[in-house]
């Protein structure tokens, strides 16, 4: 099972009382890194390792928790994670076992030979083929195979794309083919794209920007990308709100830099007396429609935050990836739109209002950082989608965008209040609801004693998939507990049978 030595890890030793001791030491309880986090990564790292060799049994959770001093709660949650990544598989009434994964056995090979010379640093390191931030991108992924159906948070309908007209335009530029339009892009994308969005923004999300500042990049992932690599340095500190998308937590993570996740309240973005005293290089925010759990940051709390990034020189990053949807009230203004200083990146998407898969997006960048950032683009990624671009901005010049905005709102309205109705109705005691005013998924919450993930993965089984609250939060298992749920891509007549479907997992798992 374990194979180890004071610092590395050789020979045969078999008893949870060894791997015990190898977690015990590595556990740093100086309360920098959540104990959850530094039990996962241990693990993983000794499965990827095959200090923990495939087929071997992992000590019971309640035994592992008594040895290490710590929650079990939190050794269960671990395990958890590890069998929902693919490291191990719990079979009931047996234990946890590590999974064999003949595909890393090559690697491991590699890896015994080397360990008995190598320090445990290094040995962490070659554990897998990738670096060290490479295995924690992986070992952190949170995209799911699944992209369709009930209740796939996040996910348009995209059955109801105007394909049709979409067509007819892109046509007229199939049949005289602009060289111009089917060349690498520079200079941040097509010109009359950037001059409509800059329209569209201006009235709808009252963002203050010349066509110049628009920067169209294919989505928020490739644009945040791009700030951090121009804006901060591996090292520095980003501020994310606690919870927040793990999207956004894998480009950051991956580029190097120290998370530092604040609490959100019902006011949005919450920091401490003792963060404000730590500026960091980034702030990245979704101020709109707090992701996810549904809040809008107070005008307070924007002034309070430009005012702290104008005085520190930190970038806000505003993250407005879905405000269009929002159903009892129109769209809100942005924070940038309130910026004076020059200190926030506002980045968007077509990702939600047309189609996930369609890859364009953009950011509106202070102007003394336009250039700069059309630069970068076309050196990093070599832009193009010059045809998609034009098709888009005669799409949104001629008024479809603006009607299938609003079609698109009525639609969701719809469907999120049957969900509400299908809450409220099908469980004896209806869930409390959050984040439900705006965008494409709702928050049931559940009691702080469930397991969240556990009844996702058991939805899942069921044909239903959810993600669990508690994964979007820096230590999960102090997390509030609850479900994400999109309803923006599920028929009408299919949210109360569905929701009914997950109502019977619920219940099995809440007693
Ligand atoms: C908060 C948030 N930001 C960004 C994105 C993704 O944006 P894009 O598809 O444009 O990369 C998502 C997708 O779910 C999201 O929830």
């Amino acid at each position: 099972m374990i194979r180890a030595s004071s610092g590395n890890i050789q020979g045969p030793l078999l008893t949870s009382s060894v791997l015990s001791d190898w977690l015990a030491q590595r556990l740093a309880r100086d309360g920098a890194s959540p104990i959850y986090r530094q039990l996962h990564h241990l693990l993983q790292q000794a499965i990827l390792l095959h200090t923990l060799t495939p087929g071997s049994k992992l000590p019971s959770s309640r035994l592992l928790a008594d040895e290490l001093a710590i929650a079990r709660n939190t050794v269960t949650n671990v395990y958890e994670q590890l069998a929902l990544e693919g490291y191990v598989r719990t079979l009931r009434g047996s234990g946890t076992y590590v999974v064999d994964n003949t595909a890393d056995e090559i690697v491991g090979r590699d890896e015994r030979a080397g360990l008995a010379t190598a320090s445990s640093a290094a040995a962490e390191h070659r554990g897998s083929l990738l670096s060290a931030r490479g295995q924690r991108l992986i070992s952190t992924a949170g995209a799911s195979n699944r992209q369709w159906g009930a209740f796939m948070p996040g996910v348009p309908d995209v059955t109801t794309f105007p394909a049709r007209v979409w067509s007819r335009l892109q046509n007229r530029y199939w049949r005289r083919p602009q060289a111009e339009l089917m060349t690498y892009s520079t200079g941040g994308g097509y010109g009359p794209l950037r001059q409509t969005l800059a329209d569209y923004l201006r009235t709808a999300r009252s963002v203050r920007c010349a066509p110049e500042q628009i920067i169209i990049t294919t989505g928020i992932h490739q644009s945040v990308d791009l700030a951090v690599r121009l804006l901060a340095d591996v090292g520095d500190v980003v501020w994310t709100e606690d919870p927040c998308y793990w999207g956004m937590r894998s480009v950051l993570q991956s580029s190097g830099l120290q998370m530092r996740p604040i609490p959100v309240d019902a006011e949005g973005l919450n920091p401490s007396a003792a963060d404000l005293a730590e500026p960091p290089k980034l702030i990245l925010v979704t101020p709109s429609h707090q992701y996810p759990l549904g809040m809008v940051m107070s005008l307070a709390r924007r002034r309070m935050l430009l005012e702290y990034a104008r005085r520190t020189k930190s970038w806000i990053i505003e993250d407005d990836y879905d405000s269009e949807f929002r159903y009892a009230s129109r769209p809100l203004a942005s924070l940038q739109g309130l910026d004076t200083a020059g200190q926030v990146i506002y980045v968007g998407s077509f990702g939600k209002i047309l189609y996930p898969g369609l890859r364009i997006g953009y950011l509106v960048v202070p102007e003394a950082l336009a250039g700069k950032f059309a630069i970068a683009l076309a050196e990093l990624y070599r832009e193009g989608q010059g045809v998609q671009q034009a098709v888009l901005a005669d799409f949104i010049e001629q008024g479809h965008f603006t009607s299938h905005i609003r079609r698109m709102r009525n639609a969701y309205g719809m469907r999120r209040q049957l969900l509400m109705d299908a809450i409220a109705n099908r469980l004896g005691e209806p869930l409390p609801v959050l984040g439900d005013e705006a965008g494409l998924h709702l928050v049931a919450r559940l009691p702080d004693t469930a397991n969240d993930q556990l009844i996702m993965r058991e939805a899942l089984a069921a044909g239903i998939a959810t993600r669990a609250l508690s994964t979007y939060f820096s230590d999960p298992a102090q997390a509030p507990r609850g479900l994400l749920l999109g309803y923006a891509c599920v028929p009408d007549q299919e949210i109360g049978p569905s929701f009914g479907t997950l109502a019977n997992v619920i219940e099995r798992y809440l007693g």
